[in-house]
């Protein structure tokens, strides 16, 4: 669906605007929604200091919007964190990396003191790994570790032809019902060879912005002062 046209998405993109101040620098993800919340960003590019980028992808479209990109290595860490995910719970514990971007996504997510996610009602799930679990991976390492997965139960597709911003490949877990996300996230976090695992539990979103068609809801898992 050409995402102009999900309003779900979009109204969660716009609803996150309420978690900007001004002078913030902001921490932007990848993806559709993203990209509707950076298109709703640019009306406050005067106002900010500037974003940090999770991929090449949004640090063009970004700049595209006037907004300047800086180097997570300069600023600090950050207040805020704006990202979409493939699936959420109720927990704020999410799947991502549908686009490819976990690990610049994580990092920005970890050096953020506040994670708002926008999704649209599409995305919410009681139990994570309807969609798959994708998971960046070192290019030798590719083999190794999809025997791995296969021992542990999943069904691991390499994204062939696809190459990460770090250079990497990605597979794709099918076949995970995952039940306890902070542990599986432990686990495969132990394989030599996973850069990164695109389970969001051990740091989950702090705010889960959801767009319906029938307008906006709002979870706040953890007690969160705004
Ligand atoms: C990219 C991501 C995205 O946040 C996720 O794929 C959701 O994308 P979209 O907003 O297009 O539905 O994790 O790596």
């Amino acid at each position: 669906m050409n995402t102009a046209q999900n309003p779900g998405k979009q109204a969660a993109a716009e609803a996150a605007l309420e978690w900007i101040d001004d002078d913030m620098i902001v921490g932007v993800g990848t993806g559709s929604t993203v990209n509707l919340f950076i298109a709703a960003l640019a009306a406050r590019r005067g106002r900010i200091r500037g974003a940090v980028s999770s991929s090449e992808a949004s640090t063009a479209r970004l700049r595209a919007a006037g907004i300047e990109v800086l180097d997570l290595n300069s600023t600090g860490d950050l207040e805020i964190y704006v990202d979409g995910a493939d699936e959420a719970t109720r927990h704020g514990y999410l799947i991502k990396g549908g686009g490819g971007a976990l690990t610049r996504e994580k990092i920005v997510a970890a050096a953020s003191r506040r994670f708002v996610c926008i999704v649209d009602g599409s995305k919410m799930v009681d139990v994570l790994g309807r969609f798959p679990l994708p998971i960046e991976v070192v290019p030798m390492a590719r083999s190794y570790i999809a025997r791995q997965i296969t021992r542990l139960g999943g069904q691991p597709v390499w994204r062939e032809g696809f190459v990460t911003d770090n250079g990497n490949a990605i597979l794709d877990v099918h076949g995970l019902s995952i039940l306890d996300p902070v542990s599986m996230e432990r686990e495969l976090n132990q394989l030599p060879g996973i850069v990164t695992v695109g389970l969001f539990a051990q740091r989950p979103a702090d705010v889960v912005l959801i767009g319906d068609p029938s307008g906006l809801r709002k979870i706040v898992p953890q007690t969160d002062a705004r």
